[in-house]
């Protein structure tokens, strides 16, 4: 006879005969919030209690066993019980308790299997410890009883990289015992039946004794000092992993710390908000509704960029029509999109036979015309207006009505482009980042006339080629480039005044970018910039100081960065070292424009350069180019290499708050008043006392 009760609205106890399922139902993702911990803790007490059950299973409904903590309860006051009470409960259980786990049971969804006496796999399933992506560590055992059955440096390995382990390596680490092909109703049922048949043996976590591996702790620990000295949590979970030797009320207890002082970090806070931001920045009305089908995409040009994003549809398995003007140029970018596919290969990221597949889809054309039966073209040609009006004048005769006309420009105007076709309606930005099959931003820009189904067909591609879609309005530059334009001019004031490019990117790169911008530059080769700058001479503004002499001079002389072999550094064997005829150009400039050169400290080169991100990230918000602070956020961590745990340039803002900001700028504006200026937007903040977190949750 089957019994149900409703523990409490998230958790069922049913009854069948020896057995006992607890049922866990908390959609989306089964986090354990507050009641599903109450209802786990009521049941496993009540079933004690009872003593009629011989055996507890504990599934979940819907797509995932529980995916963790609720994530959305971190920073709040916490509610009782805590997550690692209930799981001691669970472990301490005289009736044993199985678990069976689908989907992605992560975090404290994996800690609550692994408090469990023995776990069951369903087939897909993916286990993890992600909380180091949250700035946090496993605070519900997870350090303590991970070690127990699959080691140190299993645990270690986990806890670290954060990465979701498959069932199969779970069975063969020893952390999951069995692997079915099942719901997870019946192999809870059928796993209940073996235990009470003796054909499933359960034990106690807690009861198994750690292997000692101090060598591994030791090389861990310097491994993280050496490479991550600045973040926290790292640290934290060797110290917890290493208290698996204790006794678990011991252990536990350190980990538990460690876990409290984790939450209280501003690594905590900005990780989370980039959690949340990811999904926010879709969760917009525009990026819902109506979509057009893409079946097929069209890219135009066999560059890197086109090559990239011929790769990235490919990856997805959309198929593409690439086009070239003449055979080399299409044979070069084939050439590009075979070689990003076999890097894919060789990441592990896809098989030979599914790259070979991928290839299959690719369809090398020439000329615009082959373009008629595609859903979505992707215009990646110099950036030249004069061209790109020429093609879309072409596409409008050439491409099927309905069909979707994006143009990759990282500047120019849209809503011109858009004007050389009779359907403005169907025409949209779609900025991607080099190199576009590796980097996941993509800035989904919306012209004057762009349709709504349009536009969420953006967010639909953006997700199906899993990338970060953000909504940018028509201005120079969109939301990224346009900021980005105007900080780099410090990085070059900075060096003017007496920094040198080394320290600059030093600085920066100790706050947390992974590469100075002066390494960037490099990278990505001087000669963008200088013929940028060439462009816009005629319209620079009189007052503005010029930023490029320096960088002018270098490209003067072909430097023009990693591919000349030098630019700001010379690139050989080994690390790039500064390039010493920098250094005389650098000091030639300063003379001739009578600049006597001032020490900086890192603090204050990372201050000047932060808060011109700040100023021109507000201004962005202010009239609308971006949504949210948010949105300017995720285009910097998904775009441009801002350190996630800094949560993006308006989160960090927060944590200066707007009233020492406008104390900086004014202060700033003593040298330079015309670069230097308080948005209007964040004066106001400063009068208010507001935050742009109270903006993101205002719109
Ligand atoms: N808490 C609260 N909400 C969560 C959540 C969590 N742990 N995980 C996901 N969600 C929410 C998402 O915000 C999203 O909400 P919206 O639909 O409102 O945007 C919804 O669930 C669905 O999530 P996704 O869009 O990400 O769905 P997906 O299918 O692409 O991915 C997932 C599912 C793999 C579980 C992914 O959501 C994920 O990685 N979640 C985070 C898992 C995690 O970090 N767990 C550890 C938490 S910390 C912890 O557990 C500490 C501890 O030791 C006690």
């Amino acid at each position: 006879m089957t019994d149900v009760t409703q523990v409490n609205e998230k958790i069922s106890i049913e009854t069948q005969g020896d057995i006992a399922l607890i049922i866990i139902d908390n959609p989306p993702v089964n986090a354990t919030g507050q009641v599903v911990r109450q209802g786990l803790q009521d049941a496993i007490t009540k079933l004690n209690d009872e003593g009629t059950a011989k055996v507890i299973a504990i599934y979940a409904e819907g797509r995932t066993f529980v995916a963790g903590a609720d994530i959305t309860e971190f920073g709040k006051p916490p509610q009782p019980p805590a997550l690692p009470d209930v799981y001691n409960v669970i472990e301490d259980s005289e009736i044993p308790v199985i678990s069976v786990m689908h989907g992605t049971a992560l975090g404290g969804g994996f800690e609550l299997g692994l408090a469990t006496h023995a776990r069951i796999g369903i087939k897909g399933l993916r286990v993890g410890l992600p909380e180091i992506l949250l700035g946090l560590l496993p605070g519900a055992g997870g350090t303590q009883r991970l070690p127990r059955l699959a080691g140190i440096p299993f645990t270690l390995d986990m806890a670290l990289s954060g990465r979701q382990v498959k069932a199969e390596e779970a069975l063969e680490k020893g952390v999951i015992d069995r692997l079915v092909d099942a719901t997870p109703r019946e192999a809870a049922l059928q796993a209940a039946q073996d235990v009470l048949d003796g054909k499933l043996a359960t034990r106690r976590t807690c009861d198994v004794d750690v292997e000692a591996d101090d060598k591994a702790l030791e090389d861990t620990a310097a491994m993280l000092k050496a490479k991550q000295a600045h973040l926290y949590s790292p640290h934290k979970i060797v110290e917890a992993v290493a208290a698996s030797a204790l006794p678990r009320t011991e252990g536990l207890k350190i980990e538990r710390q460690a876990f409290v002082d984790s939450m209280q970090t501003p690594q905590r806070a900005g990780l989370i908000h980039a959690f949340f931001g990811e999904r926010a920045v879709s969760g917009i009305p525009e990026a819902k509704g109506d979509t057009r089908e893409i079946a097929k995409i069209g890219v135009i040009g066999g560059g890197t960029m086109g090559s990239g994003i011929a790769t990235s549809c490919l990856l997805a398995g959309i198929p593409v029509r690439l086009v070239e003007v003449a055979q080399d140029g299409l044979d070069r970018g084939v050439a590009t999109i075979t070689k990003n596919l076999e890097g894919a290969v060789s990441r592990g990221k896809m098989s030979a036979d599914q790259k070979d597949t991928a290839l299959k889809m690719l369809e090398p054309s020439l000329g615009l015309d082959v373009l008629s039966d595609v859903d979505l073209v992707i215009e990646a040609v110099f950036e030249q207006m004069d061209v790109k009006k020429d093609i879309f004048g072409k596409l409008n005769t050439v491409c099927k009505p309905g069909a979707i006309l994006a143009s990759n420009t990282s500047y120019l105007d849209v809503n011109e482009i858009a004007a050389c076709t009779d359907r403005p309606q169907d025409v949209l930005g779609l900025h991607f980042f080099s190199p576009a099959h590796v980097m996941r931003l993509l800035e989904i820009v919306q012209g004057a006339k762009t349709a709504p189904d349009v536009i969420a067909t953006g967010f639909a591609l953006a997700k199906k080629l899993k990338k970060v879609g953000v909504l940018a309005q028509v201005c120079d530059g969109f939301i990224g480039n346009r900021i980005l334009a105007h900080y780099s001019k410090t990085a070059s004031y900075l060096v003017l005044d007496g920094a040198s490019p080394q320290q600059v990117d030093d600085a920066l790169e100790g706050f947390g970018f992974a590469m100075g911008p002066h390494k960037v530059g490099d990278l990505a080769g001087l000669d963008i910039g200088w013929m940028t700058r060439k462009r816009k001479a005629a319209t620079r503004d009189p007052n503005e100081r010029y930023a490029g002499d320096v960088a002018d001079k270098i490209c003067e002389n072909g430097w023009f960065g990693r591919k000349a072999g030098q630019g700001y550094y010379i690139y050989g064997q080994g690390a790039p070292v500064p390039n010493p005829e920098v250094a005389k150009i650098i000091d030639d400039v300063r003379a001739e424009k009578g600049i006597t050169p001032r020490a900086f400290s890192d603090e204050e080169i990372v201050e000047r350069y932060m808060t011109a991100m700040i100023v021109e990230a507000t201004r962005v918000v202010e009239d609308g180019t971006a949504k949210r602070p948010v949105d300017v956020d995720m285009v910097f961590l998904f775009g441009y290499g801002f350190p996630r745990f800094r949560g993006g340039p308006l989160h960090y803002a927060d944590t200066i708050g707007a009233k020492d900001l406008v104390a900086r700028i004014t202060e700033y504006a003593k040298e330079d008043a015309n670069y230097w200026q308080v948005p209007p937007l964040l004066q106001k903040m400063a009068d208010e006392g507001t935050t742009f977190a109270d903006l993101n949750k205002g719109a």
